[in-house]
């Protein structure tokens, strides 16, 4: 059985570990600093087997060797956003905890592929890359897949059809600056510009962009979790069943779209090697000068970070 181990066992971590354990997809380590947190979770989630009929082994645990030869490793360790603060006021906070992770990582799971969630999102897969000193293939982050799920389902709610008949892509950096493409998004083939009136999908797109918000205006103390972790174990899924997807990833570019240097969001083929391959797409001006400016903002944050690297 392979396995997958979830740093941070908080809202997005045990729901993941939750998911991944409902589609078998591997024995689950559930890693978190906060003293029986981890252990409580997965003894929870081990009595749900026989209800929820999966067969995995689910630990949890305070060391970070509890992480030893896994397979994929989703890192969510770290603190998610209050109200009226944006993703990057959590990077110095963030990059500190996700670089001592992706250590450990390196210590202990030397062969495995990586993909993080902690926020901001674009700097922390960076983060993590540069920490572990895995090769950028195996490093990846978790944003576009949410992002255009939150995408496919607005626009499933405006045109009231089955969510799973619709497709969007979602690239750009995990912000408000990230980058909907409507040339890419169709319902059942159809492209979705043929069925929703400009002004109304601008509408939409600006409440895909505002999503993660919207939800931390409602909770105050945390943010989203069901759709975070649910894209976390498909990315998950697609590694460690070699399912060759092609989904909007945070990968690391070397010249592909015009950026160099940067993890940021584009489709990408992911395979069991993690992101076997960045593709390149034909996109609009406007949505390649967009994409250029989430890369300026990604630029700038890294360059802030107080951490070494
Ligand atoms: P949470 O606060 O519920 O859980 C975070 C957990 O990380 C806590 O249990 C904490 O004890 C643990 N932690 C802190 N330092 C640690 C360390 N050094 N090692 C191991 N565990 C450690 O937060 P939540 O809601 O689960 O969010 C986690 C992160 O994911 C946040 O940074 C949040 O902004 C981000 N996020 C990113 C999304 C994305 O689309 N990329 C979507 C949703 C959340
Ligand atoms: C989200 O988009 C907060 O990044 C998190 O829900």
């Amino acid at each position: 059985m392979a396995k997958v181990t979830i740093v941070g066992s908080g809202n997005v971590g045990a729901t993941a570990a939750f998911y991944a354990a409902e589609r078998n997809l591997a024995d689950v380590a559930m890693v978190d600093i906060a003293p029986g947190m981890p252990q409580a979770k997965s003894l929870d989630a081990q009595h749900c087997a026989p209800l929820r009929q999966y067969h995995v082994n689910i630990v949890g645990s305070n060391d970070y060797a509890a992480m030893k030869d896994s397979d994929v490793v989703i890192v969510t360790a770290g603190l998610p956003r209050k109200p009226g603060m944006s993703r990057e006021d959590l990077v110095n906070i963030n990059a500190k905890i996700v670089a001592s992770v992706s250590k450990a990582i390196a210590e202990y799971a030397p062969n495995a592929k990586v993909i993080i969630v902690s926020n901001p999102l674009d700097i922390m897969t960076y983060v993590a890359w540069k920490a572990t000193g895995f090769g950028v293939r195996r490093v990846m982050g978790m944003a576009g897949v949410l992002d255009s799920a939150r995408l496919r389902y607005f626009i499933a709610e405006e045109l009231n059809v089955s969510p799973s008949e619709v497709q969007a892509l979602v690239l750009g950096g995990h912000g408000d600056e990230m980058v909907p493409l409507p040339e890419y998004s169709t319902v059942d083939g159809i492209p979705v510009t043929e069925l929703i009136a400009p002004e109304r999908l601008e509408q939409i797109f600006d409440r895909t962009r505002k999503g993660g918000g919207e939800i931390v205006n409602y909770l105050k103390t945390g943010s989203a979790f069901y759709a975070p972790a649910a894209s976390s174990v498909e990315m998950a899924e697609c590694i460690l069943r070699d399912n060759r997807r092609i989904l909007p990833v945070a990968a690391y570019l070397q010249g592909e779209y015009g950026i160099k240097g940067y993890f940021i969001g584009v489709p990408a083929l992911l395979g069991k090697n993690g992101v076997e391959k960045v593709i390149e797409i034909p996109i609009s001006d406007e949505g390649k000068a967009q994409l250029k400016k989430s890369a300026r903002l990604i630029e700038e944050t890294i360059a802030k970070l107080e951490i070494p690297l």
